[in-house]
């Protein structure tokens, strides 16, 4: 199934929290609640919780009591407001949200917004998962046959509607015949590797081995990566990639080592509007997130101690070697070859 439909009148979604151990479907009446599951993370990855926005929306439109176009418009507004509030850094989420608002603003007859929302918030969710599929065509071709590939955080199945991005090109490669080896990072502080793209790739039956974060230099150095592929949240005009924290670090020591970093993303996660990844609200998250985990039943750290929780880092175009989209691949000088494959219609 997909990571979020739209189910009997409500927004469906699997409870990202609680995987691999459970899988359970979690139903929202209310854009607040899916809001809230947005902050939360029970659904998390950029082109996913633009989709569960976009379906946020046309439950808005459902919800509203306003009684003309105007009242209802401005609903809408508000209910954009607190879905775009839920997560700053993926751009998608402001994306899909804004999507959604131009699509009621161009119906004159308010009867028939809330069906038109829908339509579109289906559509996008469609759309995402046909151009994750040309996403991983044309990323694809960088794999060879054999080839270890380094991944961070979640990018599959779970991280979009369905497929996946960085994980959708791995997977075209292994449904191509291709042998494929994964090192799984397990990304802290929140596990997405080691809880989700192991699951995942075990569904797939794509192998691959999972590693501690602080690891991946040691096996990039040994001559043990091809390849780095990671998933994005923003990519600003100049090529920066915020994506989760710690994507910088892997960047870096690829380029240290002569290995190709390549983020793999829709062109929805494009931001041409910012020059630079300066300019990308880096997203802080509760404390509770590292010092809540324990280590053999007891907390991992002192009480009372001062913690600092950035859920994502941008990584100058500097180490980028590419950009894999739906539409093709862009190379440095990203100003012009982002521009050129943002406007590419395929
Ligand atoms: O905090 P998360 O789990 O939402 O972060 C997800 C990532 O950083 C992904 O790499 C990114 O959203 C791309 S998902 C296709």
């Amino acid at each position: 199934m997909r990571s979020v439909e739209w189910h009997n009148g409500k927004v469906r979604m699997i409870d990202q929290r609680l995987l691999p151990a459970e899988f359970r479907l979690v139903e929202y009446e209310d854009y607040r609640e899916v809001a809230q599951a947005i902050r939360t993370m029970v659904i998390r990855g950029a082109p996913a919780i633009g989709a569960a926005a976009a379906f946020g929306m046309a439950l808005a439109a459902r919800e509203s009591s306003a009684r003309d176009r105007a009242g209802l418009l401005a609903d809408l507004r508000a209910a954009a407001e607190v879905l775009r509030a839920a997560r700053p850094t993926a751009v998608n989420l402001s994306w899909a949200v804004a999507r959604l608002l131009r699509r009621a603003e161009a119906e004159s007859d308010p009867s028939a917004i809330p069906d038109a929302l829908l339509a579109e918030a289906q559509a996008l969710a469609d759309e995402d998962v046909e151009v994750n599929r040309r996403l991983g065509e044309h990323g694809a071709a960088l794999i060879r046959d054999g080839a270890t590939i380094l991944h961070h955080c979640n990018t599959g199945a779970l991280a979009t509607v369905d497929y996946g991005t960085a994980l959708g090109v791995i997977r075209t490669a292994h449904e191509q015949g291709k042998r494929v080896h994964v090192l799984v990072d397990e990304t802290r502080p929140r596990f997405q590797g080691a809880r989700l793209t192991a699951w995942e790739l075990q569904q797939l039956g794509i192998p691959f081995t999972l590693i501690a974060d602080n690891a991946a230099g040691h096996f990039m150095r040994t001559g043990q990566v091809d390849l780095v592929l990671v998933g994005a949240d923003r990519v600003a005009a100049n090529g920066d990639v915020a994506n989760k924290i710690g994507t910088y670090k892997l960047a870096v020591v690829a380029q240290a080592n002569g290995i190709p970093f390549y983020p793999c993303v829709p062109t929805s996660t494009i931001d041409l509007s910012l020059p630079t990844g300066d300019d990308i609200p880096i997203e802080e998250r509760p404390a509770d997130e590292i010092i809540g985990v324990t280590y053999q039943g007891r907390p991992i750290a002192p009480e009372g101690v001062r913690v600092a929780n950035p859920a994502f880092d941008v990584t100058p175009h500097a180490f980028v070697t590419g950009i894999v989209t739906e539409n093709g691949i862009a190379y440095p000088p990203f100003e012009v070859s982002l521009k050129s494959v943002f406007h590419l219609q395929s």
